[in-house]
Parts: C-alpha cells; structure tokens; sequence
C-alpha cells in the first residue's frame, strides 16, 4: 500500500536519533519526504560521553537512502541550538520528536543529586528546552506537531527508577497542558509510552530490525500523530509490538463527606468505595476541577 501520510514541505527534528526509536523516527519521516534534523549527543545509555558519529551515521543512512537530512550533535537541554539547525539549514520547525532519553536504575536509599539531576535534565529540561525553542515557531505558522516520550515506567511506576519514573510522569503533564495551550493555533501534543527492542533494551540495530517489538512500530504511530491530517490532541498511547492502547484517567466512584462527616474514622469505614469503579468518572482534557467542578457547579473553570 502506498504510504499517504506524506511529510512533503515538512521539517522534522528528532531528538536522540541516534538509536532505537529515534532513529526509526528518523529514517520513516524522511522516507515520507520530510526533511529532518538528526539530533544526537552520542552519550552512553546512562548519559555519560558524546559521540558525533551516532548522528551522523543515521544521517548517511538517510541521504543513501535519497532522504534529506542533517546532523546535530548537541544535548537537548540546548534545545535553541537543535531547533536552531533546522531553521539555519530549512527556515521552519514543523514536527518536534521529543524522544531523547537515559535510563539507569538506582535504589531510592542510593539516589545522589548528581543521579537525579542527570535523569531529570535530559528528559524534562530536555523536553521542556527544545519545545520552548520551537514553540514561537509553531505559533506564527499555526502549525505544529509535538510527540513527548512517557514510559510504562512513567504511568505505572518501577522499584528502582524513581528518577526515571518521576521524569517520565513529566512528560505526560507537559504534553497535556500545550494540548490545550496549543489547541487554537493547530499546535498538537501527544505522548507515547513506548516499549521496543533498542540498544537501551540492550539490542543492536540489527536486532532491532528482525524484532517483534522492533522501533518500526513506534515509528508508524507516530507518523499518524505528527500528520497534518490528524486531529488527536492530548492523548496518552502506550504502544510497542504491534500493540497500540490509548490511556485515560479513571476516578473510582469515591466518597462524599461533607462538613463534620469529614473524619479519618468515616473515611476508614468507606475506603472500600474508593476501589469501586461501577460509576468511575473518565475526566477528559482540561477538566481538572472533577471535585471543583461537584463544589462549586459548572460555573467553575479552568481557565485562568
Ligand atoms: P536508545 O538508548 O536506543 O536511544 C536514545 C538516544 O538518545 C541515544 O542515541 C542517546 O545518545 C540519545 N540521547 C541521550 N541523551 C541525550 C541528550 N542529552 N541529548 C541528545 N541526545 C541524547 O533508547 P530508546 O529505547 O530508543 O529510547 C528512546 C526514548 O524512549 C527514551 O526517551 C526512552 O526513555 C524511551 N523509552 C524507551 C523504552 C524502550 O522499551 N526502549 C521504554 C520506555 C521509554
């Protein structure tokens, strides 16, 4: 089937291409015709050292292959330099692949600043560097595409990545809340929670190719999402191995308390209802006054 989904006139910048899933991004962007901006650091899994060659290899794969692109070597948290290449280099940001990212266990009684920051720094201030620089961009163009990169490990948590847990749980807030910054300006943001055979699940590209849970899904979906034709905004997609899954919020059925009924002894004799989901409340994008909204009525806004 020919590919419809096409990337003509588009310019894409995909952090950490080097590898994995960014370089899936890479490599399927430029094949539907976008031009794109390869960025990498070349650092190991666990963020330590630089590597220019890890760019510039998927950049010569890109061009054998008749693609256009080009490499940048910078950390992400330089996000005006990454951002800065495809503007010097095409004149405009279309699509913003937030998928740059470490990961190292460390047991939370073991956490140091230096290993907290390291993690954060990529992800969040990483995240949050190159979307500012490419954001003014997007607004004056009344265009743009944002995918952010969550974890299973980001909506559900693991024992000895509460760095990565915690900065993967990050980028789900970010994404939403320039969803609906972004909603009036055709700007749409998405997350991934992504599970794929990369050199961070410890395989090589080659692996990576023969996988069932290769980075080539990943790579689909995400084409979808940053199309010009599609309308989904502020989803959460935890995806890997031919599996794609959207995921929402759910509040179980809860406990009503008001005024003197509010003590920790009938909150004890009722904690049984906050596990009942028969009624469960499934809030949608924006609505974050569920109780607000119970309290005040539907005057009440989230907009400031
Ligand atoms: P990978 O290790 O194969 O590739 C990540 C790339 O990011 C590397 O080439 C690395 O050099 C680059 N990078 C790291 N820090 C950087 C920085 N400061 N500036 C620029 N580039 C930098 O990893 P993989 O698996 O492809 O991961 C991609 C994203 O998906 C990451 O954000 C990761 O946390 C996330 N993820 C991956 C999962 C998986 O199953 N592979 C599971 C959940 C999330």
């Amino acid at each position: 089937m020919a590919n419809t989904l096409t990337f003509e006139d588009r310019v894409v910048v995909v952090t950490g291409a080097g590898n994995g899933i960014g370089r899936a991004y890479a490599h399927e962007f430029a094949k539907r015709g976008a031009r794109v901006v390869v960025n990498d650091l070349g650092g190991s899994v666990a963020g330590k050292g630089s590597d220019t060659n890890c760019a510039d290899t998927v950049v010569n794969e890109i061009i054998a292959s008749n693609g256009h692109a080009i490499a940048n070597h910078d950390s992400v948290v330089d996000g005006e330099k990454i951002v800065g290449a495809a503007l010097s280099e095409w004149g405009r940001i279309d699509v913003l692949l937030n998928n740059a990212g470490i990961a190292y266990p460390t047991s939370f009684h073991e956490m140091t600043p230096e290993l907290w920051n390291r993690m954060l720094s990529v992800h969040v201030d990483g995240s949050y560097a190159c979307t500012q620089a490419a954001w003014p961009h997007m607004l004056e163009q009344g265009f743009g595409r944002l995918l952010f990169t969550s974890s299973p490990f980001g909506l559900y948590a693991a024992a000895k990545f509460a760095h990565y847990s915690a900065a993967k749980a990050a980028m789900l807030g970010l994404s939403k809340a320039l969803a609906l910054e972004g909603k009036e300006h055709n700007i749409h943001a998405n997350a991934v929670a992504p599970f794929s055979a990369s050199r961070m699940t410890g395989r090589t590209n080659e692996e990576q190719a023969r996988s069932p849970f290769g980075p080539r899904y990943l790579a689909q979906l995400a084409v979808w999402l940053c199309h010009e034709s599609t309308i989904e905004t502020g989803g959460v997609f935890e995806v890997g191995g031919g599996y794609i899954h959207r995921v929402r919020n759910e509040l179980s059925n809860g406990l009503h308390l008001p005024g003197d009924m509010h003590t920790a002894e009938n909150i004890a004799e009722g904690a049984s209802t906050l596990e009942n989901y028969s009624n469960a409340i499934h809030p949608k994008l924006g609505e974050s006054w569920t109780i607000g909204k119970d309290v005040f009525g539907d005057g009440w806004s989230s907009e400031f």
